[in-house]
C-alpha cells in the first residue's frame, strides 16, 4: 500500500502507546498499580449529574434543539454561550465581556485532542516552538506530521522565555521557519505551572517574530489543567489573550478534566479569521461537529453546576497531592533529586539522584517486575504487584538539553488511582531503588 510519509510513520506504535498497550494487556485490577495513565479520578465524574443533564436537554427541544442529531461545525451554540459565561462569571485568566467580544469560541469535534490535531493539519509545517519535558503525545503528533520540534526547557516556573531568547537567537535564519508555539500553561509532565510574566513574555516574543517575518506566528495556549489548580498559595493564572495586540493567541480547553473526558469536549478562544475558519471546516472534515447530545450536557452542567463541581474534583485532587507528597518525601527521599508539581493537575516529576527509570533500568524493570529473577518478578502467572509509570525519556526531546536527566526523571499520576494504592506503589517504587543500588 502506497501510505502516506504520516501513515508510514503512525504504522509504528510511538514508544510509549507500546509501553501502555504491554501493561493495559494482562492489568490486573487490584493488583497491578497504574501511575502511568493522564485518567481522571472516575470519583470526580458527576454521573447522577449528567444523567439529570441528558433528560433535562431531551425534555426541552426548544432549547436544545435536534439534540440527537448532526450539529453545526462550529458548535452548539447553547454550549458555546455556557463557555463563554464561565468564563466571564468564574473570571478565568482575568478574562472580560470585552476580551472575549474581540475573540470567538469554537468546539471541536472530540475533545481538546481534535483541536491540536486540528492545528496541525491547517498550519504549514515548520518548526513548533515547546516547552520541554514536553506533552509527548502531541509532540509525537506533530513530529509524524512532519513538524519539526524546538523544545526550550522549563524550570519550576514553566517554559524559561530567557531561554527561549537565547534559542530563537541561535536559530538564527531559520528562525523563518517557525510556524507557531504550543505551550501547555500547567504542564503535562510536570505540572509546573506557566507564571503570568512568561505567558506574557512569551506572546511578546511570538509578537517580535511576527513583526520579524511579516506574517503572524500564533501562539497556542493548551489549558487543559487549567481549572485544576488545587494549591491556594498559587495566584491565579492570566490568560494570554489579554496580552496580545497582534490577534495571534489562541487558548484551547477541556472539560475533560472537570466533568468527563467521555462527553469529549474541548474548545479553542481566539481571534476570528482564516485560521478559525480553517478550523471549523477541519470539524466539519473531521466529524461534522461534536456529539450535539453531549455538548447540550455539558452545556446544561456549565450553566448549572460547574462552579460546585469544580470545588469538589480540586478538593479531590488537593487531598491526593498532599499525601503522595509525603509518601514520596518519606519513601524516596533519599533517592530525590528534585520533584516538580503538586500544586495543579494530578501529575508529580520526579528526578532521582543517580538511579535511571528508563525502559531498560533495573528501577523500571523491578516495578514491571521483567527482571527475569523470580524472586523479584514472582511466578510467571503470578507475578507480584507491578507498577507502571512514563519514563522521563518518552517526556524529554530527544534532541533537547534534557536527554541526559530525563534517563533519571518520571511522571507519576495520582488521578487515577487510590490513596491506598498510590501508597503501595511508592513503597515498591522504594524497594525498586534498592533493587537498582
Ligand atoms: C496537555 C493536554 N492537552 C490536551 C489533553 C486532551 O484533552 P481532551 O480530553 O479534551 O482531548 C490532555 C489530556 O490529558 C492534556 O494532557
Amino acid at each position: 500500500m502506497l501510505l502516506s510519509e504520516y501513515g508510514k510513520a503512525s504504522s509504528v506504535p510511538a514508544p510509549v502507546s507500546r509501553m501502555m498497550a504491554a501493561f493495559a494487556a494482562d492489568f490486573r485490577d487490584a493488583v497491578d498499580i497504574n501511575l502511568g495513565v493522564g485518567y481522571v479520578n472516575e470519583n470526580t465524574i458527576p454521573r447522577a449529574r449528567i444523567e439529570e443533564a441528558l433528560h433535562a436537554v431531551l425534555a426541552d427541544p426548544q432549547k436544545y434543539r435536534v439534540a440527537l442529531n448532526y450539529g453545526g461545525p462550529a458548535g452548539s451554540p447553547n454550549l458555546i454561550e455556557s463557555v463563554r459565561r464561565f468564563h466571564l462569571e468564574h473570571r478565568l485568566g482575568g478574562l472580560t465581556d470585552e476580551v472575549l467580544r474581540r475573540n470567538e469560541i469554537i468546539i471541536g469535534p472530540n475533545g481538546a485532542t481534535s483541536l491540536l490535531e486540528g492545528i496541525a493539519q491547517v498550519m504549514a509545517p515548520g518548526i513548533v516552538v515547546t516547552c520541554d519535558p514536553m506533552y509527548y503525545i502531541y509532540c509525537n503528533f506533530l513530529e509524524r506530521m512532519g513538524f519539526e520540534i524546538c523544545a526550550v526547557p522549563e524550570d519550576k516556573d514553566g517554559l524559561d522565555t530567557d531561554r527561549l531568547a537565547v534559542r530563537l537567537r541561535e536559530l538564527g535564519e531559520r528562525r523563518k521557519d517557525i510556524c507557531f508555539f504550543y505551550v501547555v500553561t500547567v504542564s503535562n509532565p510536570t505540572c509546573s505551572i506557566l507564571a503570568n510574566t512568561r505567558r506574557e513574555r512569551l506572546v511578546e516574543a511570538a509578537a517580535r517574530l511576527s513583526r520579524q517575518l511579516r506574517r503572524k506566528v500564533p501562539v497556542f495556549f493548551d489549558k487543559a489543567y487549567e481549572n485544576l489548580i488545587h494549591d491556594p498559595a498559587v495566584g491565579r493564572p492570566v490568560s494570554g489573550l489579554l496580552y496580545d495586540e497582534l490577534g495571534i493567541v489562541y487558548e484551547i480547553g477541556t472539560l475533560s478534566k472537570i466533568l468527563a473526558p467521555a462527553l469529549r469536549i474541548g474548545y479553542m478562544i481566539g481571534p476570528g479569521g482564516p485560521l478559525l475558519r480553517a478550523m471549523i471546516q477541519k470539524t466539519s472534515d473531521a466529524g461534522f461537529s461534536a456529539p450535539l447530545v453531549t455538548q447540550e450536557i455539558a452545556s446544561y452542567l456549565l450553566d448549572r453546576h460547574v462552579a460546585e463541581q469544580i470545588e469538589r474534583v480540586n478538593a479531590g485532587y488537593r487531598h491526593k497531592a498532599a499525601c503522595t507528597r509525603q509518601w514520596i518525601d518519606a519513601r524516596l527521599g533519599g533517592a530525590l533529586a528534585e520533584c516538580r508539581g503538586g500544586s495543579a493537575g494530578f501529575y508529580f516529576y520526579l528526578t532521582l539522584a543517580g538511579i535511571e527509570t528508563h525502559e531498560q533500568s533495573a528501577f523500571f524493570r523491578f516495578l514491571a517486575r521483567t527482571t527475569g529473577r523470580s524472586e523479584v518478578d514472582g511466578p510467571t502467572g503470578a507475578k507480584k504487584p507491578r507498577v507502571l509509570y512514563i519514563p522521563g525519556e518518552f517526556c524529554v526531546h530527544p534532541q533537547g538539553d534534557l536527554v541526559e536527566a530525563g534517563r533519571r526523571q518520571l511522571r507519576l499520576s495520582y488521578g487515577f488511582e487510590e490513596p491506598p494504592r498510590i501508597e503501595q506503589a511508592i513503597e515498591l517504587m522504594s524497594q525498586a531503588v534498592s533493587y537498582a543500588t
